[in-house]
């Protein structure tokens, strides 16, 4: 049985245009559903795959085993995508799909702490060999860096509240668990907004951003995508939420813009011509059949650019 429902997947799939002899770097490999799609495919390419969790490159493994042979698995961060692949000799690739953020099994495993309705040790990390974990970030934080996380990556208005409290409570004692920061987070908010959604949701979400550093390498990894690219290849990129889009979108249309000095000519020379053309231009959203097997699926975006020289 598989834990995790992969999100888009017939449309990244199908937007990465795949041909039998296609070569293929699947940037975030987690439980192998878009990796075994791909694989299926291209029974006379070659599927590179990266993910920082070693259970889900365990399971991955074993699963894209059954289908072939024409693969490598990296235990890497994707932000050394373009240095990994190097070693091994690949300069150029056809495609390369980002399914961004964590998995169903990384989220359901109380272990691993990335969940507020579950207790466990405060942790967070994808890479389970990483020094930083939400322990560290919940105790050894200043209230300034805290509350600038939070605003930052959770977009939370009870940030500054929410530092001091935790700041106040570890005076005494560490903050050991998932459930005793989210009874402290409840003690910052009003009850009015308690009710609207979990109070502890984006607050969690800014401690695993920060934990793995989610943002910070998101920039440099599709820049290393875009280089490795071919003429006619494809880099698709599957976001969860706005601050993650945000990036990709900018990004993509920083790439795709034509120059100041040629815009609006009949007939612009190749050489003012970007390198890069947006596949849609807007952003490729999941169907509502999508969304009723798969909430998980709700805030989901695919973005697609492909290289034309
Ligand atoms: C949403 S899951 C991918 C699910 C996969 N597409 C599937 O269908 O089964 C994201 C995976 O990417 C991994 N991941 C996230 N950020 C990463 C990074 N910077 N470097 C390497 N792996 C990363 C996570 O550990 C997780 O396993």
């Amino acid at each position: 049985m598989e834990r995790h429902i992969s999100v888009l997947l017939n449309e990244s799939i199908s937007s990465l245009k795949l041909k039998e002899n296609s070569v293929i770097v699947d940037a975030t490999l987690g439980y192998g559903g878009h990796s075994s799609n791909i694989l299926d495919r291209i029974s006379k390419g070659y599927l590179f795959a990266f993910d920082q969790d070693s259970e889900a490159i365990r399971h991955s493994t074993d699963r894209l085993s059954k289908i072939g042979t024409n693969f490598t698995i990296i235990k890497n961060n994707f932000v050394n995508m373009k240095e990994e692949l190097a070693k091994l000799g690949v300069t150029e690739v056809d495609g390369v799909l980002f399914d961004l953020g964590v998995s169903s099994p990384q989220l359901d495993d109380e272990e691993r702490g990335f969940s507020y309705h579950n207790d466990a040790r405060l942790d967070m990390r994808m890479n389970r060999e990483q020094k930083l974990s939400a322990y560290e970030v919940v105790n050894n934080y200043s209230k300034e860096d805290l509350a600038r996380i939070f605003f930052k990556y959770g977009e939370d208005k009870f940030s500054n509240n929410i530092a001091k409290k935790i700041c106040e409570y570890r005076v005494n004692k560490p903050i050991e668990t998932t459930l005793e920061l989210v009874e402290i987070i409840k003690s910052a908010v009003p009850m009015k907004f308690r009710l609207e959604k979990h109070p502890a949701r984006q607050i969690f979400q800014a401690i695993r951003i920060e934990v793995n550093k989610e943002l910070d390498v998101l920039e440099p990894a599709l820049s290393q995508a875009l280089d490795l690219i071919k003429v006619g290849g494809r880099v698709a990129v599957i976001t969860f939420h706005s601050l993650e889009d945000r990036i990709v979108k900018n990004y993509f249309k920083e790439k795709t813009k034509i120059d100041d000095k040629v815009k609006g000519m009949p007939n612009i020379p190749n050489e003012y011509l970007p390198d890069f053309k947006l596949v849609e231009n807007k952003a490729i959203i999941p169907s509502e059949e999508e969304i009723k097997n798969n909430p998980r699926a709700r805030s989901s975006k695919l973005r697609v650019i492909e290289r034309i020289k």
